[in-house]
């Protein structure tokens, strides 16, 4: 019996979050404590030849400012340090010399008794510039594309897999083809919580570091490295992020100044970026990309080439996964996949919720559907044909995948059988009406991760994992695995995270953290179980002590005889007897068992939107989106529908509204604000359906959970753009569709 995992459960911190109890970074304080501004470069490339800071410094109260002129001796600039997300190449650091390589790059630090002083005193500093001619626009050096440099270590970052058949020969061949080049944007991280550091310097010159990140021990790592200290001197401190979804995934420019600052004045230091300074950091990166697809007539997909070109810093090559979705949703004997960089003179990409999931899939299933419409085929129908349970890039079959079961289920709820296949056939006065739907796909992956689980004096289970909660639920579903793996009820259980002194995990995203740190927390959990029954044996008169550990069951805080539950030890009585001391166990857990590793693994959805357009103005409005998704189990509904709801959201988001936009004369970002940077409110987003299918996997890892992450997001751009077709006849492969691309 599992009494928890399986409920939908309120999120354990949503009081804290709601009551403004939960401290964010710059939410911390310290005695003295000091604030960092930082000034941004005016320019995309060149020098700087002077930085007149006289003025600024001679106001009171303001203590240094710090520039690549007068930058301590502190940092290590030169050694190629690796946090757990960097891609191939030199990691940029602030304040390295007088190079600039970016607009908005960090140029200089004004640190102040108060944060309106830093500020005032930035606004006295002049910069002289030495221009240099930049190049930031992708679609003008796609001659320039090249493959990217090897040396990727994150997980989910796999080169494209190699051609299978005869590309050219079959699609030559087939008698219905499509060939399609898609567009999308770059696009910035916009979570409410602003990126931050507060740097509090010990008496004793050790660093506590409360910062916004993905992983405590990332930042951690980071900072060790780079300013050469100690591990056990830097500790690093995150339990709420404020939104991250990628961002967080590596460390932000502001540490590193905060630090620097902190480290040379001998005094804490915080460092908050402005909402335009979100902009001069990563972002996801803008992609061309040609889709090609022959297909015989009765709908047998045989030929599929995805290429992809993708732009990247010219100091570090960012690498996603664009073009590898192909291969592992349709069984085409005949494929070829390219994926290449154009380096630019911008900060390096940086993943954002589905990194390359949320580019690729949708080029693809857009001519997916376009095939469908060339052979006057129904777009699910299409799909269901082009089935596999295999992913054709491994050759390895599925640990499960119940796509069918989205297929029909998420047809049935939206009514898809009543479709009008016809383009412009559906229509209300002024208002065209489309229908349209795709295919998600995202990795369920695992890696490894340690979890500590200890039974207090006082009776109850607190779970520790140096993990993150990015707002996915993480807290509450580790609870609920710790409450049930011991029987405990859930009231007695905290689980605490975002702390570089926990037991070590891995960052915080590619949506592994429910099966990877659930798996730690559940092997802990059983560790302490074993532990205690051991104890209990030994109780003076102890009516377990002949009973063999096969024999109980760990259920409301007792550990009982299956055979006779009322023969059972309470685990408070153990604890109590155990000289007043609690009891505790760490656990590793690690992934890729020879299970494992003979199986592909992955998450599937399906979403279904309709759209209604306003033919004279051209304006979008989706009005209805049900998303099925075979995800594993689903460990707790509430937090799980939140996950795919969020990603549903920033999927019509992504597919009307977001967009940076570069002026490439500035080579910078001309709407770094929530004004002009337009993301999806309330306002733009109905009702949205989400439906888990029975899924069970007893291969992907312990729990049969898959992540849940990202795949919300994976599917909905296509969904929008055939929904689009569907409704005004125009295919637009070029995202975000915005009015003047349909009038
Ligand atoms: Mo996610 S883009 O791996 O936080």
């Amino acid at each position: 019996m599992t009494p928890y995992i399986g409920k939908s459960i309120n999120r354990v911190d949503g009081v804290a979050k709601v009551t403004g109890k939960a401290k964010y970074a710059a939410d911390y304080f310290a005695p003295d404590l000091l604030y960092g501004w930082v000034i941004s470069s005016g320019i995309a490339k060149g020098k700087i030849t002077r930085i007149h800071t006289g003025e600024a410094l001679q106001l009171p109260g303001v203590v240094q400012v710090f520039t690549h002129e007068n930058r301590p001796n502190l940092a290590c600039f030169d050694i190629q340090y690796k946090d757990q997300d960097a891609p191939p190449g030199s990691p940029f650091r602030p304040l390295r010399d007088a190079t600039i390589t970016f607009s908005g790059q960090p140029i200089a630090l004004v640190v102040a008794e108060t944060l309106e002083l830093a500020r005032y005193a930035s606004s006295l500093i002049r910069v002289d510039y030495e221009e240099e001619e930049h190049d930031t626009a992708l679609e003008d050096n796609l001659h320039r594309a090249r493959g990217p440099k090897s040396g990727v270590a994150s997980l989910l970052k796999s080169p494209p897999p190699k051609p299978r058949g005869d590309f050219e020969r079959a699609f030559q061949a087939a008698p219905f083809r499509t060939v399609g080049e898609h567009h999308h944007s770059v696009e910035h991280h916009n979570p409410i919580e602003l990126f931050a550091s507060t740097v509090v310097y010990e008496k004793n010159g050790k660093l506590t570091i409360y910062d916004k990140t993905q992983g405590a021990p990332n930042s951690q790592l980071y900072v060790a490295q780079v300013f050469r200290l100690p591990f056990k001197d830097v500790r690093v401190i995150s339990p709420y992020v404020g939104g991250a979804f990628g961002s967080g995934l590596r460390p932000q420019y502001q540490l590193f100044l905060a630090v620097l600052a902190a480290r040379e004045l001998k005094r804490s230091v915080r460092v908050s970026l402005t909402r335009q300074q979100m902009f001069t950091f990563g972002h996801r990166p803008a992609t061309v990309q040609q889709v090609a697809l022959g297909a015989t007539a009765d709908g047998t997909i045989d030929a599929i080439r995805h290429d992809a070109i993708g732009q990247t810093s010219r100091f570090e090559d960012y690498f996603e996964i664009v073009v590898n979705w192909a291969g592992m949703l349709y069984p085409a004997p005949n494929v070829k996949f390219t994926y290449q960089l154009v380096p630019l003179d911008t900060f390096t990409p940086l993943d954002m919720r589905a990194p390359g999931g949320a580019t690729g899939v949708p080029a693809l299933e857009i001519e997916v559907d376009e095939l469908a419409h060339k052979l006057g085929m129904d777009p699910v129908e299409l799909r269901r044909k082009n089935y596999t349970d295999r992913d054709m890039n491994q050759d390895l079959p599925y640990s499960s995948k119940e796509l069918h079961e989205c297929f029909r289920q998420g047809a049935g709820r939206f009514g898809w059988a009543n479709r009008n296949p016809e383009p412009r056939s559906m229509r209300n006065g002024h208002t065209l009406i489309g229908w349209g739907m795709a295919t998600g796909i995202w990795e369920a992956t695992q890696g490894p991760a340690r979890a500590e689980a200890v039974l207090t004096v006082n009776g109850k289970l607190r779970v520790t994992s140096a993990t993150a909660d990015i707002g996915t639920g993480t807290y509450t579903i580790m609870t609920q695995i710790a409450a049930d793996t011991l029987g405990m009820p859930i009231e007695d259980v905290i689980f605490r995270l975002g702390d570089s002194d926990m037991p070590l995990a891995p960052i915080e995203g590619g949506s592994w953290t429910a099966a990877t740190v659930g798996s730690a927390v559940k092997v802990a959990c059983e560790a302490l179980g074993k532990r205690l029954f051991k104890l209990a044996q030994k109780m003076e008169n102890s009516p377990l002590a002949r009973a063999n550990f096969e024999d109980v069951v760990f259920a409301d805080a007792h550990i009982r005889l299956k055979s006779n539950p009322d023969t059972a030890v309470s685990l408070r009585d153990i604890v109590g007897l155990n000289g007043g001391r609690a009891v505790s166990e760490t656990s590793t857990s690690l992934p890729d068992t020879l299970e494992q590793r003979n199986y592909a693994r992955a998450v599937h959805s399906a979403t279904f939107v309709e759209v209604e357009i306003d033919e004279d103005f051209g304006t979008v409005r989706v009005t209805r989106a049900v998303t099925a998704v075979a995800g594993g189990r689903i460990l707790n509904p509430k937090t799980a529908r939140s996950q795919i709801v969020g990603g549903m959201v920033w999927g019509i988001s992504k597919a009307l509204e977001e967009e940076s936009v570069l002026d490439h004369q500035f080579g910078r970002f001309m709407n770094p604000n929530l004004a002009e940077y337009h993301v999806a409110v309330n306002a733009d987003i109905p009702d949205l359906d989400v439906i888990f299918v029975e899924e069970n996997d007893t291969i992907v890892n312990p729990l049969g959970v898959k992540g849940l992450g990202e795949i919300g997001i994976v599917g909905m751009p296509a969904a929008v753009a055939n929904a689009v077709f569907h409704a005004t006849g125009r295919r637009v492969r070029d995202f975000p569709i915005t009015l003047d691309k349909l009038l």
